[in-house]
């Protein structure tokens, strides 16, 4: 490819219509691989679309601050920034290790496995609930009601609760003013916070086996989380683990629509490829498409001299795609190994907590939908989000 596509990284229509914008991903990393890019109503960012260039930002805290500005585009307001900073992700260290170490008990490696049973019953669960219709809307019916059925399992609370938690969270990700108001927003976070603080009361009247009751009895050396970082905790767990898990599964089942020979050779050995296909997955459609940094001090990356003050974006789909790392990137192979994808983000201490929880949830959920539903295949035409966050899709009719 030799000419300039435009290049707009932020508009939530260009991830509507492709799901990320991989021409210009490629054209960046190419001929300008830390590229200045303006936003209309902000300072601008550098777009960091190279591989060892996310590597390098995510694993130096210092120099590339979650904290400043927050890791959102564009920066929030005051009051925003205010809010932002009271969950982990826009944390530096210490603070940020401060709070890790007291949530980290319910996320640990070995805690995932010992979920599956409970993942396996609820993806049984929700696939007999639509089977005999044998065609449903596979975004709401299917996907989107795992992480919040495993939330509210999780937090030990009803399920349906938990989908109306899902609902404030694609209310929160949606950045189309016309779809979602800045003013219904505001009252989708009022309402969730509201409900976690219900959520700590209970826990502390009635201990439960539950994710929430460990979180707010965690202690370490006298210091506890207060109400006010319990609540957002909670509202980022279940934003962060909902869009993404629900948007993964069914951008996953896309590709296997598009890529049929792939399909024959997972079904041929589900147990020998589902994990690879998985990760594949997730390097393939990177369901996060950026978070950003804040610069603290004068430095270069990827040869570009940056100043202290500026922002720079990692753009996790261009990463995955990166030609330098991945043999034929392009290529969707449910067989690859090595598989060094940054879907989760890129190392450092912001890495995805709930990665090993989501691995499982991904396995468990597309061995249910190919063993029950063998003839899965496309209903309609599916409707992606308005979001350049979240690179996620929004109907998808499916028949079985
Ligand atoms: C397909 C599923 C998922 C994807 C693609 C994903 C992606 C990510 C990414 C890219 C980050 C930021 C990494 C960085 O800045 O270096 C992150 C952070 C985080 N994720 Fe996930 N995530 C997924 C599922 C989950 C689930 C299921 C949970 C919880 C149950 C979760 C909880 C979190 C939390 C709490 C953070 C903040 C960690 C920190 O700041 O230290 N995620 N995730």
């Amino acid at each position: 490819m030799t000419s300039k596509p435009d290049i707009n990284l932020i508009s939530p229509e260009t991830f509507a219509a492709t799901g990320h914008p991989w021409e210009q991903y490629a054209w960046l990393r190419k001929n300008a691989p830390v590229y200045w890019h303006d936003e209309p109503n902000g300072p601008g960012f550098w777009a960091i679309t190279k591989y060892e260039d996310v590597r390098t930002i995510s694993r130096l805290p210092k120099v590339f601050s979650s904290y400043e500005t927050s890791v959102m585009l564009p920066d929030p307001d005051p009051m925003g920034l205010y809010a932002q900073r009271l969950m982990m992700l826009n944390m530096d260290p210490p603070q940020h290790d401060r709070f890790k170490l007291l949530v980290s008990r319910g996320f640990t490696p070995k805690n995932a496995p010992l979920l599956r049973p409970k993942i396996e019953e609820l993806a049984r669960d929700i696939v007999d609930a639509v089977l005999a219709k044998g065609e449903c809307d596979f975004v709401t019916e299917i996907a989107g009601r795992l992480p919040s059925g495993l939330i509210a399992e999780l937090m030990g609370m009803p399920r349906a609760d938990g989908e109306r938690l899902y609902d404030l969270t694609e209310i929160m990700h949606t950045n189309d003013d016309a779809i979602a108001p800045p003013e219904i927003k505001m009252n989708a976070v009022g309402e969730m916070l509201g409900y976690a603080q219900s959520v700590a009361d209970l826990k502390r009247q009635s201990p439960a086996d539950d994710l929430a009751t460990i979180l707010v009895n965690a202690e370490v050396n006298g210091d506890h989380l207060t109400d006010e970082e319990f609540q957002w905790f909670f509202l980022l767990l279940v934003n962060a683990g909902g869009d993404t898990t629900r948007n993964l599964l069914a951008a996953g089942l896309q590709l296997l629509f598009d890529h049929p020979d792939q399909r024959t050779k997972l079904m041929g050995d589900l147990d020998g490829l589902l994990g690879s296909a998985v990760e594949e997955m997730l390097r393939y459609c990177s369901p996060v498409t950026h978070f950003k940094r804040t610069v603290m001090q004068d430095t270069v990356v990827g040869g570009q001299s940056i100043k202290a003050g500026e922002r720079v974006v990692m753009f996790y789909g261009s990463a995955n795609r990166d030609e330098d790392i991945f043999e034929n990137a392009d290529t969707f192979d449910v067989a690859r190994h090595p598989n060094p994808h940054v879907a989760f983000g890129a190392g450092g201490p912001h890495l995805c907590l709930g990665m090993h929880v989501a691995r499982v949830e991904l396995a468990v959920m597309f061995r249910e939908l190919l063993t029950r539903m063998p003839h899965i295949e496309a209903g309609g035409p599916i409707e992606r989000m308005h979001s350049s966050f979240i690179a996620g899709v929004h109907r998808m009719p499916i028949k079985y």
